[in-house]
Order: structure tokens, then C-alpha cells, then sequence
């Protein structure tokens, strides 16, 4: 009789090993709250997703901060600065081009440095999750509680450096009466929103604008709201001009979802090392200790400051809320 070996998928082997998962109170904890305080719809996608995940060994754990340790110290690296923009430009255009090409899918608007099977940081270890997706299916929970949490009263909303407008679409979903803009230096990415806005009824408008030149032409209303995800990143310590507009404009509240510096607890190994990929990069720095220097001076207010999680890298998902004080 002959015998057939036969190994189990993926899948399979992954179901048959002992995992976690992130349980509804595990996002309240995140998110600083209490489960009452998740809005429905995002407790709808919390249930949808699957949040399974695995802890890796102490080896496994080594080989990933080998590999951040070898990104650190290799050529391959991009540095975020002014010089980047034509690489955006370049970007963007390509993800312009396949949305029309696919006849105006949004699948094609999802930046390819969004990435599928990762190893993600979440509370203080790196883990495995068993859905490919994991990175975008988070990130549309984190994006739904914060809009639904602070932007319910806005009349329109801003995002700056809004690339290929995704989270405007998501916006646009929840709050199909707020008018939204999409700002960023990039013209594909200004284009695209348009595109979107005419191909899938959203009432959206694309800005041309620099946030290291900021454009003070831009009308910003009292009742208006703002935000970036991942986008201060790309301004290092360059952020003084586009913090000294937002504060002129007066927005009623202003989120940033970003890799935040003055987070990562440099005295242990897995925040030293996120803190150094964050410095290698010119990503941002200093942004959470200069809110903290003008909420002592009266001139703003925080609302929140939350770690979430991020790629193998560092926390692209922490977040702050805050508004300007009259
Ligand atoms: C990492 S992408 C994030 C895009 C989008 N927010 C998202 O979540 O997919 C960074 C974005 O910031 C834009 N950007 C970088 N520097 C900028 C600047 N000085 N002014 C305006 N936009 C900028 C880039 O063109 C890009 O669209």
C-alpha cells in the first residue's frame, strides 16, 4: 500500500495551534474606554473580522528584531523629507491610473505600503495574526470608534496628506452629509479624489496643498474638523509650520493617527529598536512633545493619547486628539 504524506495547509495548521484574540475588551483597553462607549457599527466590524492571532516564541521574536536591526543599518531605507515628493507623485499616479483601469474599483487605492501576512507590534510583543488582512481590517475599526467618536458633530471634515482617499471613502460612508476634503502635495493624489468623488456619488473635493507651506487661502470653519493618518510622518520635525496653521484655522478638533516618538519606551529593546527605525527614517519627532508644551501654555487641549499597534517596524497607529483653546 503506498502511503501519502500529506501536509495541512496554511490554514488549517493555523487553526489546529493554540491562538488569541482580540476580545471586544481588548479594543476598549486600547482605546482608553469602556465597551458602552464603542459605537454599534464598529462593534459590528469587531465581530466580523477575524482578530485571531499568535504570540511568537523567543526565537521567532529575535528574528524579527534582527530584521528590523539589519533595515536599520541597510541602504534601503527611504528617508521621509521634501525630496520624496516626486516618489509620491510617481505613486499616486500609478494607483490613479489602476483605479481607472479597473473601472473604478477602490481595491487598487490601497497603498502598497499597506501590507498582507505581516508580523504586527501589538501591546508591547510582536504577534502573528492568523487573518492576512489584519493590518486594514484594524485600521477600520481604529478609523470608525474615532470618527464616530469626534467628528459625529463636524460639518466637514479635512484630511491632510490623504493620498489615495481611502479613509475619505470610509468617512463619506458613515457621514453621508459632511462635506470632505482631501488635502495633499501630491496632484494624482488630488486627482484620484476627485475620480472618487464623481464615480461613487461622495461629496468630496481634492486640495492641492503643502504642509510645510501651508496655503493660509484654505477656509477652515469653527464647526470643522481635521485629520491625518500617517501623513505628519512624512515632515520629521518639519511639522512647526502646518501646527502653527491648524492653530490660526481653529478647527473644532484635530486626530492624528501616526507613529508618535515620544511613545516608545526606549528602556526596553522592543520600543528602542522602533524608536531607532523611527529615527533612520526622518519620521516624526517632537510633535507630541511641543502639544504637550502648548497645552501647559493654555493654547490647546488634549484628548486622548493612544498606542494601538503597528507593522513589524514601529506603531504607525497610535493616535492623538486635540482642539485648540481660544
Ligand atoms: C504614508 S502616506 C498616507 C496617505 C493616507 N493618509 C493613508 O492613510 O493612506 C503619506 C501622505 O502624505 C503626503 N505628504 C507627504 N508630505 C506632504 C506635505 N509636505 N504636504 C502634503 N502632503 C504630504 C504624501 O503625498 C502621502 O499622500
Amino acid at each position: 500500500m503506498q502511503i501519502k504524506s500529506v501536509r495541512p495547509s496554511k490554514e488549517l495548521s493555523y487553526r489546529e495551534e493554540k491562538h488569541n484574540e482580540l476580545t471586544l475588551e481588548d479594543f476598549a483597553r486600547l482605546f482608553g474606554t469602556t465597551i458602552d462607549d464603542i459605537p454599534y457599527d464598529c462593534l459590528e466590524l469587531i465581530a466580523e473580522y477575524d482578530f485571531r492571532y499568535k504570540k511568537l516564541s523567543h526565537d521567532e521574536q529575535d528574528a524579527i528584531i534582527l530584521r528590523v536591526l539589519k533595515k536599520i543599518h541597510s541602504d534601503e531605507l527611504a528617508i521621509a523629507g521634501p525630496d520624496r515628493k516626486p516618489v509620491w507623485e510617481k505613486g499616486w499616479s500609478e494607483n490613479l491610473q489602476d483605479f481607472i483601469n479597473s473601472g473604478f474599483d477602490l481595491g487598487p487605492l490601497i497603498p502598497k505600503f499597506v501590507k498582507r501576512n505581516e508580523v504586527v507590534r501589538l501591546n508591547g510583543s510582536y504577534i502573528r495574526p492568523a487573518n492576512p488582512e489584519f493590518e486594514t481590517c484594524f485600521v477600520r475599526v481604529l478609523r470608525t470608534y474615532l470618527f464616530r467618536k469626534y467628528f459625529s458633530n463636524a460639518a466637514a471634515v479635512y484630511e491632510f496628506g490623504c493620498g489615495t482617499g481611502l479613509n475619505l471613502v470610509e468617512l463619506g460612508r458613515l457621514f453621508p452629509e459632511k462635506k470632505l476634503y482631501g488635502l495633499d502635495w501630491s496632484k494624482a493624489s488630488c486627482d484620484i479624489i476627485s475620480k472618487i468623488a464623481q464615480t461613487k456619488q461622495l461629496n468630496m473635493t481634492g486640495v492641492l496643498f503643502d504642509m510645510c507651506e501651508p496655503d493660509y487661502h484654505l477656509e477652515l470653519g469653527a464647526d470643522d474638523a481635521v485629520f491625518t493618518i500617517g501623513a505628519l510622518e512624512q515632515l520629521g520635525t518639519r511639522f512647526e509650520p502646518f501646527l502653527e496653521f491648524l492653530l490660526e484655522k481653529n478647527p473644532s478638533v484635530c486626530i492624528n493617527i501616526e507613529t508618535i516618538y515620544e511613545l516608545y519606551d526606549q528602556s526596553s529593546l522592543f520600543g528602542y529598536v522602533a524608536a531607532k527605525y523611527l529615527e533612520r527614517r526622518g519620521y516624526l519627532k517632537g510633535y507630541l512633545a511641543r502639544l504637550r508644551q502648548l497645552e501647559k501654555e493654555g493654547k490647546i487641549e488634549l484628548l486622548a493619547v493612544r498606542k494601538t499597534f503597528g507593522c513589524s517596524f514601529h506603531d504607525g497607529y497610535s493616535y492623538i486628539v486635540w482642539k485648540p483653546v481660544n
